[in-house]
């Protein structure tokens, strides 16, 4: 039956014809278990361990031992749930989670996982189902919270599933599973991640580039072999000692509020948004304290703690001027918890770089830059990057596009035509803008609706190609119709997103946009995308 709602999504992406497709497939454990038991599958054994109905309007219910994503996805559209266990060689297995929604939209949806978070990220899938995909995450082989890599110890079979091959292994076996309930393949696959989750969809890119027909890969933590190092290198810039090079936390939101005044108006427009943070001449001098410092004295640095500032916005290059990764941008100082509690005493060298370098636990990196056969294969990829993020370096994502654009460019192949970036300005880690700052940054990008609420999904009032990046990426791979830009929002209270505070457009890389000079700069059509240069 075709109701008005159910419309809703199939409208937004642009096709015609909305089949409510009856499952050929009880939802049962049972009905699974057979199908695994008989079907050509010829990966690792696999389990199913449940599966259900949830009725439209339910709740799935994240079990209390998932730990890393604990929100449980509401106001779910009628649809069966299954939890599949893969065992990946004698020492680790992974579990997967799939949502089959009854009103399916014909495509498939895997979503990515964050830092070193072990969990089916449930609250995500919501967001998928609810647009009509069948959903599907992955725990990535181990149970833990993002920021806890202890079950990595001694376990490379652990580090292998977390690097690629549980995401992978649960993508083929969940369209197996998602092909049998409907009886009909899923007419395109899609990917959604960020953080971990951007580096995982690089990865499906790199080793497998037949897996999905458009990726989104927010704010990648591709460069896993370098980036852990920086991030225990620049705790150490700010480790208490007696040099009193340490600045104290107390004083981030301070520097942060003296770089927006510095930076916001060379822009072009002073309207609290760090808009072009690599442009921006910094006169860091102006923080340092007249006189010598008392209790009493304003808020100042004092030479060392200025050195201090200095390292951290430059980049990290070892002995013998080799690059080891980009700087945090000013601008990101609201997020800048790799500085507290984080200054080990135990300074990174070359050697460790290139240690890691060599050995790339779990082969996680995502450092093939021949993205020629995914170009080859039709897919397309959607990068982007928020330059207020204060836990991986900004420019890390353009130094990877960069590398691409070298890597393909003796082919000819224009990246144009398959991959476009896209910086966020104002935009923190994945989601979320610093309060100094209110910059539009929701274009509905993974983890960007569950971090809002556990029932919405695209962007409220604006559920197009334009506003919506999944929406866009939908229309590039199967309409060719390639987004020059996005339009970003910010609400005046992001969690009740009841009235828009701006909205701006953000332009595919090396464009950025710049105010027309007249009319309302919280307008995106006050907006245009041009090169710098
Ligand atoms: C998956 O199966 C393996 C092997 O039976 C078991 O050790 C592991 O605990 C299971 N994982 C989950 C999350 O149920
Ligand atoms: C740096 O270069 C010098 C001269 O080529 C070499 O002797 C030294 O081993 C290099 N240092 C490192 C850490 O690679
Ligand atoms: C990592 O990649 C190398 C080179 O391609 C390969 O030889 C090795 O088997 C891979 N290791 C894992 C754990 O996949
Ligand atoms: C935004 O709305 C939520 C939910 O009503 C409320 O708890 C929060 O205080 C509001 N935030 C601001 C900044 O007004």
């Amino acid at each position: 039956m075709k109701t008005a709602k159910s419309l809703l999504p199939i409208l937004s992406l642009g096709i015609a014809e909305l089949t409510v497709n009856a499952a050929q497939m009880q939802c049962t454990t049972d009905a699974f278990a057979k199908y695994l038991a008989s079907d050509s599958y010829r990966g690792e054994p696999a389990v199913v361990q449940w599966a259900y109905r949830i009725p439209k309007g339910g709740t799935f219910q994240v079990p209390d031992s998932d730990i890393a994503y604990p929100e449980s996805p509401t106001d779910l559209p009628e649809l069966c749930v299954l939890q599949v266990n893969v065992t990946s060689s004698t020492e680790s297995s992974y579990t997967f989670g799939l949502f089959l929604p009854s009103e399916w939209n014909e495509r498939f949806l895997a979503v990515g996982n964050g830092g070193f978070a072990g969990g089916i990220y449930w609250a995500d899938m919501g967001v998928g189902v609810r647009y009509g995909f069948a959903s599907m995450s992955t725990d990535t082989g181990h149970n833990s919270i993002s920021t806890d890599g202890s079950w990595a110890y001694n376990s490379p079979e652990k580090v292998t599933d977390w690097g690629y091959r549980a995401m992978h292994g649960s993508v083929v076996l969940a369209k197996e599973l998602a092909n049998a309930y409907y009886g009909k393949r899923a007419g395109y696959s899609y990917y959604s991640g960020c953080s971990t989750g951007g580096r995982q969809g690089l990865k499906e890119v790199e080793m497998y580039p037949e897996d999905f027909d458009g990726v989104i890969a927010g704010a990648p933590a591709w460069w896993t072999a370098h980036l852990q190092p920086w991030t225990v290198k620049i705790g150490t810039y700010n480790r208490p000692g007696a040099n009193g090079n340490q600045i104290p936390e107390s004083l981030f939101s301070w520097i942060e509020a003296q770089i927006i005044e510095q930076c916001d108006p060379q822009d072009g427009l002073k309207d609290t948004v760090i808009s072009s943070p690599q442009q921006c001449e910094l006169n860091l001098e102006a923080l340092l304290c007249q006189g010598p410092k008392t209790s009493g004295s304003a808020n100042c640095l004092d030479p060392a703690q200025l050195e201090t500032l200095y390292n951290i916005y430059s980049d990290y290059v070892d002995t013998n001027q080799t690059f080891v990764f980009p700087h945090l941008l000013p601008g990101s100082e609201s997020q800048w918890s790799v500085l507290v509690n984080n200054g080990s005493n135990n300074p990174l060298g070359y050697d460790i770089v290139q240690l890691a370098d060599k050995l790339d636990p779990g082969n996680a990196t995502a450092r093939n830059f021949d993205l020629s056969p995914f170009q080859n294969s039709g897919g397309k990829l959607l990068m982007y990057h928020g330059m207020a993020d204060g836990f991986i370096p900004t420019d890390s994502s353009r130094y990877f596009y960069n590398q691409v654009a070298k890597t393909l460019a003796p082919s000819g192949i224009d990246l144009d035509n398959f991959y476009r970036f896209f910086y966020i300005p104002g935009m923190q880690h994945c989601a979320g803008t610093p309060d100094s700052m209110h910059a539009p940054w929701y274009i509905a990008g993974p983890n960007q609706a569950s971090s809002l609420s556990s029932e919405l999904h695209s962007v409220p009032g604006f559920s197009d190609a334009q506003h919506d990046i999944l929406l866009a990426l939908v229309d590039w791979v199967e309409k060719g119709v390639a987004p020059d830009f996005l339009i970003a929002t910010t609400w005046k209270n992001d969690t009740t997103q009841a009235e828009v505070y701006r909205q701006r457009p953000l332009c595919a890389y090396p464009k950025m946009a710049f105010y027309k000079g007249q009319g309302d700069p919280d307008q995106a059509k006050n907006w245009e995308c041009r090169s710098l240069y």
